[in-house]
């Protein structure tokens, strides 16, 4: 795969590392892509031109790690990191930087599905594979990129609206009308998309689920409470929420508390989450969130390796599913606390 001159290329790498960090202490004229830019100065290593959407979540920064500590100098890498903090247009500038860098693989979590023909083009015609990280883009012409290393959120979304049928028949509610709202991620992200469909195509199964309403709130835990305190003064009689993230689900939480009324096993609004980071693994152990719907953000090693099967000439497939579980107080044990480190 790589069958540019590696020295010229790392040469490149270099120069236009030093430019960067000339450029962030002259004050940063020009842009600020090389705030997150990590380089190395071996020779011989894979580059690797990461674009990480932001740092919106606790699952963001958990799979920022996962990438940077597998993509290491140990591990043969030449790693330039550039964080777009949720903007596509930086992530545009980002990967046209790296496609001037001459970088061996770009790997990018693209902040929403549209927009991206044209700098993948690009890279297509420059000869750099693209890899998709988490989410993914909708671009008619696949062959824009490599594969995608990230979750099934159609599937996320279903095992969420699953797991409520389950919920309400053990209780002898399934006849109920259960009043639901839905706190949704990033507009026109992947993972808002996913989980939208995959738990709107179960309610739709029921005549008495009624979604009063759904609203963007970011990904992140202050927009997830103003959100919610927002459709508390609206509806009286919620009775689940469905939040597309911890983060949003931690700021939801704080604000039924504080409209008076309680949260999760035996309280008065059900809680349904995503992602399962440890702050909220606990909150589900204690009884506050009744189900946290696992999405992995350990996607490095899978990154890697697909990398190497691309370095020995090998065909990879076009979608690599990372894997997932669903917590409820039933299996998250001390053993599943203590392994969780994000
Ligand atoms: O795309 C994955 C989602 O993005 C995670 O659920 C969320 O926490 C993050 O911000």
């Amino acid at each position: 795969m790589r069958k540019k001159n590696k020295f010229v290329r790392m040469l490149i790498a270099v120069l236009s590392a030093m430019i960067f960090s000339l450029m962030v202490l002259g004050g940063r004229l020009f842009t600020n892509i090389e705030e997150d830019t990590f380089v190395s100065e071996e020779e011989d290593r894979i580059v690797v031109g990461m674009s990480q959407l932001g740092s919106e979540s606790g699952w963001r920064t958990a799979n920022t790690e996962s990438v940077q500590n597998v993509f290491t100098q140990q591990n043969g890498y030449f790693l330039i990191f550039h964080n777009a903090r949720q903007r596509q247009e930086n992530q545009i500038k980002a990967i046209r930087s790296f496609i001037s860098q001459r970088v061996d693989y770009i790997v990018f979590a693209p902040v929403v599905e549209t927009g991206w023909e044209t700098v993948l083009q690009e890279a297509k015609e420059a000869g750099i594979p693209v890899i998709l990280m988490d989410r993914n883009v909708d671009v008619k012409d696949k062959s824009l990129y490599v594969t995608r290393v990230g979750s099934n959120f159609v599937e996320e979304g279903e095992r969420a609206g699953r797991w409520l049928e389950d919920y309400l028949s053990r209780h002898g509610k399934d006849d109920e009308t259960v009043n639901i709202v839905v706190l949704k991620g990033t507009q026109g992200s992947s993972s808002q998309i996913g989980r939208t469909a995959g738990f709107s195509s179960v309610a739709a199964l029921h005549g008495n689920w009624y979604i009063m309403e759904q609203e963007y709130a970011d990904f992140t835990s202050a927009k997830g409470k103003e959100v919610m305190e927002s459709f508390l003064r609206k509806y009286p009689d919620i009775d689940v929420v469905v939040s597309q993230n911890d983060d949003m689900t931690f700021g939801a939480i704080e604000a039924i508390r504080e409209s008076g009324r309680t949260v999760g096993i035996g309280g008065d609004i059900t809680i349904i989450s995503f992602d399962a980071v440890h702050a909220a693994l606990e909150m589900v152990a204690e009884g506050t969130i009744n189900v946290d719907i696992e999405c992995n953000p350990n996607q490095g090693e899978v990154l890697s390796r697909v990398i190497g099967m691309l370095e020995d000439g090998e065909e990879v497939e076009q979608q690599y599913y990372v894997e997932e579980d669903v917590f409820t107080i039933k299996n998250v044990t001390q053993e599943v606390l203590q392994k969780r480190n994000y």
